[in-house]
């Protein structure tokens, strides 16, 4: 099983749009048996994939930092789901004021049932939470999602360097690359992009998710933009992507 864990330490930059996309198109498109794990206390993942338990007491990511055995994984559009809601906020709290070791908690599990699925995708919070410490320490990569602002490069940076004292508890840990999201075709755009492309030290995919209409409705229809709008900018877009990420991997196209 391959873990990869899309992270970027700002919020909106399309983590979860990219999560819910890139996972289900390998589930549907590649035949891959794959793990969503929604890594996050706000359980946008889980929304889209109906696992999302409103005012339950627990969930699955919360069970996992616990370490209790068995979580439900859930099942939608072909693939299997670790749901999350607001209470992984106190597992996560309770885990970093214990005295025992917090961050191999979601490794651990992902080892028990590495038998089990191809690729696991995490969606991360937009916070270094103890449970993001968590899915950097099980991850194989990650993959940084971002939309070009003033700030991009600064959200690149922070993540990176987070990722470089991890290193000691994770050797494996790489970035695969910086996707650009949320893309327009504008003129400060294309220089952002140049200038990105040129003064970033990560690779920064060829490929970039293009801006569209589609990508809000289809969330709230909670249909992969696959299945909803398979011919608009996004999903072509995305799928090119998959393309790229997984073409060294041998990934059928
Ligand atoms: N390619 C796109 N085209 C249009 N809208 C998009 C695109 N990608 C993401 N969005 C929209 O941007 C918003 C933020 O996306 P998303 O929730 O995926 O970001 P996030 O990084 O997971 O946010 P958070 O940090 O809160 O977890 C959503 O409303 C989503 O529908
Ligand atoms: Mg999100």
């Amino acid at each position: 099983m391959k873990t990869i864990a899309i992270i970027n330490l700002k919020g909106g930059v399309s983590k979860t749009t990219t999560a819910i996309n890139m996972a289900t198109l390998l589930a549907g498109r590649h035949r891959k048996r794959v793990l969503l794990f929604d890594n996050d206390p706000q359980g946008n993942a889980s929304q889209f994939f109906n696992c999302y338990e409103e005012g339950k007491e627990t969930c699955a990511a919360a069970e996992i930092l616990r370490r209790e055995s068995s979580p439900i994984r859930w099942e939608g559009h072909g693939l299997q789901v670790i749901n999350a809601n607001i209470s992984l906020l106190a597992a996560d709290n309770a885990l970093r004021a214990s005295a025992e070791r917090q961050d191999n908690r979601i490794k651990e599990y992902l080892q028990s049932i590495e038998d089990k699925f191809d690729y696991c995708i995490i969606d991360n919070p937009p916070a270094l939470l103890m449970c993001t410490i968590n899915a950097l320490c099980a991850a194989d990569e990650v993959i940084v999602p971002v939309m070009l602002d003033n700030w991009a490069i600064d959200g690149v940076e922070m993540i990176a360097a987070q990722i470089e004292g991890l290193k000691s508890l994770n050797k494996k840990l790489k970035i695969a690359g910086i996707l650009l999201t949320n893309y327009r075709k504008t003129d400060e755009n294309e220089v952002a992009e140049k200038w990105l492309r040129e003064h970033c030290r990560y690779r920064v995919f060829e490929t970039k998710i293009r801006r569209s209409d589609k990508v809000t409705a289809a969330t709230y229809y909670k249909e992969p933009l696959e299945k909803y709008s398979p011919r608009s900018a996004a999903a072509v877009t995305y799928r090119k992507f998959v393309n790229e990420y997984f073409q060294e991997s041998g990934v059928q196209k």
